[in-house]
């Protein structure tokens, strides 16, 4: 499973059986998702919105249920999940990059909403120092980043119950321990 140093690669084979497998690996996933929509101010309209790793599009789908008329930029490294965002959204205003994060060139003050959904963990912690101020720079005055992860503290008195649950979940689905070793 782990194609190590090429999230394109990794993500490409994942996208085979994306939701199903985000379901089954990673706790409250759906409704972390919804937390997009439920954490806005109110009357927030955004009309230009950024999807950082817009995986097979399902952050997408929820935000264009709310936002149909908006413009989107979706943007993923791995080319097979472009495709499955491609070949699900028609007839909405979409742009489409196939691009890391780090290559991306982030037009100033273009968004009023930048969404990540379980992206930005994938960056060493380098790139995430570069990323944030540009998508900062990106924003316009009054934007939105909002971002959505399942994160542990490793210092905090939960942190192994946690783990044992999670890691009990992940194998519950996949027995050959092989998806909670990539995880991990
Ligand atoms: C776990 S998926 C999340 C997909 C979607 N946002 C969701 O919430 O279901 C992470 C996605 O981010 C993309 N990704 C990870 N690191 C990236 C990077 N540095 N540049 C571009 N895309 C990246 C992967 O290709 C993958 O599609």
């Amino acid at each position: 499973m782990r194609v190590k140093e090429n999230i394109a690669l990794e993500f490409d084979e994942f996208s085979k059986n994306y939701t199903q497998d985000m379901i089954a690996c990673v706790p409250h996933y759906l409704a972390l998702n919804q937390s997009f929509i439920k954490g806005l101010p109110k009357d927030f309209t955004p009309h230009h919105i950024l999807d950082l790793g817009c995986g097979n599009g399902n952050v997408t789908a929820l935000l264009l249920q709310y936002f149909p008329k908006a413009q989107y930029t979706l943007l993923d490294a791995s080319p097979q999940m472009i495709e499955l965002c491609q070949k699900q959204f028609k007839d909405y205003n979409i742009q489409y990059v196939t691009s890391y994060f780090k290559d991306f060139s982030f037009e100033e003050e273009a968004y009023d909403f930048v969404v990540a959904g379980f992206s930005i963990h994938h960056c060493e912690s380098a790139e995430k120092q570069e990323l944030f101020p540009k998508v900062y720079k990106a924003l316009q005055k009054g934007g939105i980043l909002s971002i959505t992860d399942l994160m542990i503290n490793k210092k905090h008195e939960d942190h192994p119950l946690l783990l044992k649950e999670w890691g009990t979940q992940v194998n519950h689905h996949f027995p050959d321990g092989e998806k909670w070793k990539w995880i991990m």
